[in-house]
């Protein structure tokens, strides 16, 4: 019989499903904004005007939900010595020779390094986003300012959908994982096989 040990509640569940849902919506209202291959996104929100007006405010509810999850998550993605050692083991964890790795707590180093990422690219998304906002604050900066900012916005923009769509492939690929942001639970294999330290942390074995 499988033992299903408790991952995340309905209310971290709840806010990692907001921010995903503002991700998937304001990554796809920007590229539509981004370049003309990309405008037929534009079509899922109403045409090109209601894309342009609903983006920021997508981009603000995303920040939001983001801060309150960041908030959740933080004091579990500090970097230990043991995340060195995994690092340098990245080819074992790739191939699946898990057993040469260090023991994991909550998170590996890699889930780390997309947290940090995600907790500067956000916030820079937000600034430079309100920086070019026409026509409620743009108007207060000078032009080189919004030329600057646009860059900016893009090329974070792109940092953190490349970043994300690491993390989905990493979520589908490590077997069990989506279940734990599904239901909130994962199996005590899949625990003691992928975070040890956790699993001992959990079960006190
Ligand atoms: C779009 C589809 C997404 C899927 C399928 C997905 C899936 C998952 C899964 C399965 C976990 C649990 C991993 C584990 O417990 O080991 C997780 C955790 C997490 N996800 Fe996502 N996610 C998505 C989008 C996002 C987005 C857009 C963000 C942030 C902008 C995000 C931020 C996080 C964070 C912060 C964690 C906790 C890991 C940590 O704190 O290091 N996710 N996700």
């Amino acid at each position: 019989m499988t033992t299903w040990i408790r991952r995340y509640s309905a209310r971290e569940r709840s806010n990692h499903w907001l921010v995903a849902i503002s991700f998937v919506l304001a990554a796809l209202s920007g590229l539509a904004l981004f370049h003309p291959a990309f405008f037929f996104f534009a079509y899922l929100f109403g045409g090109g005007t209601w894309d342009r007006i609903l983006h920021p405010f997508i981009g603000v509810f995303l920040s939001l939900f983001f801060i309150a999850l960041a908030a959740r998550f933080w004091r579990f993605n500090h970097f230990t010595p043991a995340d060195r050692q995994w690092m340098k083991h990245i080819g074992d964890e790739l191939c699946n020779r898990d057993e040469r790795l260090p023991e994991v707590g909550k998170y590996n180093a890699g889930q780390k390094y997309l947290f940090w990422t995600v907790v500067v690219t956000v916030p820079t998304l937000l600034i430079s986003g309100i920086v070019i906002w026409q026509p409620w604050f743009a108007p207060y900066f000078p032009v080189w300012l919004l030329r600057v900012a646009v860059v900016v916005h893009a090329l974070t923009a792109w940092i953190m959908i490349l970043g994300i769509i690491v993390h989905v492939y990493a979520a589908i690929w490590v077997k069990g994982s989506v279940r734990a942001m599904t239901r909130g639970t994962v199996s005590a294999a899949w625990a003691k096989h992928h975070h040890r330290a956790w699993y001992r942390e959990m079960t006190g074995k």
